[in-house]
């Protein structure tokens, strides 16, 4: 069914159709664009727009209409122009005038900012889900491993020691502000466009709080061009996506770094590997580099609807069809993402032992040396160049702090006794680390509580 007969007076092209059809991405919308259309259907009753019989007949049948679709029964016509022409279409098909009575009071501009808003707001729940679910993986590892010492690392080189478990707790600080943002991008996304129709309202007496009632908006868009014109929530909902793919990918690739051989921090489940068609020995954290990749697209979804909206006039332009392909695509790579990365580091086997020993090799007490001199009376830039010189004598000798005999020490300072040993102990070097945010085990224990208190209080 065309909508627009009447001033034709010939038949668009075939190529002009396929062009113009978005029905291969928005009829995933069917749903929303259903959920749409029942709520003005009962306002236009709710006012005497249209019958309440009338209203009646088309709320019935979009049920049925929607329960068809999903069940199978009924296929989406993919040589209509879109899912709102689809569905009015079907409607009118079975009803008739009550049918072509809907549209009264509305237009697609209206009618599909609406409809994504409907579907985004779900796909922000969908996501946090997922969010929800990593996190409470990180804060069980935060527990499990708050007294794995490990190195901490700027530059990529072995700094000072923290703990596994603070380390994943760290990645759960990023994902519970992404879920914030999501919450904050879902705030502004659920207002009700409807009622803004083309883009300049209607002379009918509609009722456009009671539409955002029923669809369980927040409110209304207040400004009818704006209404129809306004795509920021999609550049907002891409943001944050492309933030959480930021996380992601980060997270990859110290994944990537650890289970390599020269690390040998992790090993991931056989169930979450993959292996090399040539090499037999390989076992790849194939998922890791995927979802490190996949970010790009999702940052290049962004720059789409950017860049799709950066010159167009108000109100609606046709330009604007093409924000659906870019956020979708981007909903469902870090769903897919999320997916695959939670199980992946739910099953992997942290290797506490290597972790150990790499933290014994890297001077990272080194500081702590420092903070014992300073213990002793030294200002701290004397005591950092005093242990600077130790730790070069280490380095040429072949041996650590740990092992450095105490007259080496000697050496260096007349301040250093056997305490030196106590301070530079890796255990007592993260224990002493309370500062609020530090790695010190009691300061991750809480903080792995608090988390889980976090999302346990939401539900
Ligand atoms: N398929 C269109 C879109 O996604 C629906 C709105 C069409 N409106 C119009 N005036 N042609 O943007």
């Amino acid at each position: 069914m065309k909508l627009w007969t009447g001033r034709f007076s010939k038949e668009a092209d075939k190529i002009t159709n396929d062009f113009n059809s978005s029905i291969a991405t928005d009829s995933r919308m069917y749903r929303d664009d259903i959920e749409g259309s029942i709520a003005h259907a009962t306002m236009l009753g709710m006012t005497g727009i249209i019958s309440p019989e009338d209203a009646d007949i088309i709320i019935s049948e979009l049920k049925k209409i929607e329960s068809e679709i999903t069940d199978g029964s009924l296929k989406i016509d993919m040589e209509a122009e879109d899912i709102h022409t689809f569905v009015e279409g079907e409607l009118t098909r079975r009803v008739g005038d009550p049918g072509k009575r809907l549209h009264t009071a509305r237009s697609r501009n209206d009618q599909v900012a609406l409809d994504i808003r409907l579907n985004l707001v779900k796909e922000c729940e969908s996501i946090d889900e997922l969010l929800v679910k990593l996190i409470s993986v990180l804060a069980d590892m935060g527990e499990k491993y708050a007294y794995a010492v490990m190195s901490g690392y700027t530059h990529l080189q072995r700094a000072q020691p923290v703990t596994f478990g603070h380390y994943m707790l760290a990645y759960a600080e990023m994902f519970l502000r992404d879920r914030e943002r999501l919450a904050d991008c879902k705030k502004r996304m659920s207002r009700s466009p409807l009622g803004s129709c083309a883009l300049a309202g209607t002379t009918y007496p509609i009722d456009r709080e009671k539409t955002a009632e029923l669809l369980g908006l927040d409110g209304i868009c207040h400004n009818s061009l704006d209404g129809v014109s306004d795509r920021d929530f999609i550049i907002e909902m891409s943001a944050c996506l492309s933030v959480i793919s930021v996380h992601l990918s980060r997270f990859s690739e110290e994944i990537i770094l650890w289970c390599s051989h020269e690390f040998k921090y992790i090993e991931l489940d056989d169930a979450f590997s993959t292996g090399s068609s040539i090499m037999p020995q390989k076992k790849n954290p194939d998922i890791a580099e995927l979802v490190r990749g996949k970010s790009g697209r999702v940052f290049g979804d962004l720059m789409t609807i950017l860049t799709v909206m950066k010159g167009i006039p108000l109100a609606y332009n046709k330009d604007m069809q093409e924000d659906k392909d870019c956020i979708f695509d981007a909903v469902d790579t870090v769903k897919a993402c999320l997916t695959a990365f939670i199980p992946m580091i739910e099953t992997m086997t942290v290797k506490t032992e290597n972790l150990r020993k790499a933290a014994a090799g890297g001077f990272i007490n080194a500081t702590d040396c420092a903070d014992y001199l300073v213990s002793k009376g030294l200002p701290f830039r004397d005591a950092y160049k005093i242990t600077g010189g130790i730790v070069a004598a280490c380095i040429e000798k072949n041996t650590t702090l740990e092992e450095l005999p105490l007259e080496e020490y000697g050496k260096f300072s007349d301040k250093f006794d056997d305490g030196i040993y106590e301070a530079i102990n890796l255990d007592n070097c993260v224990k002493g680390r309370t500062s609020l945010g530090g790695p010190a085990p009691e300061n991750v224990l809480r903080e792995a509580e608090r988390v889980k208190k976090l999302l346990n209080d939401e539900r």
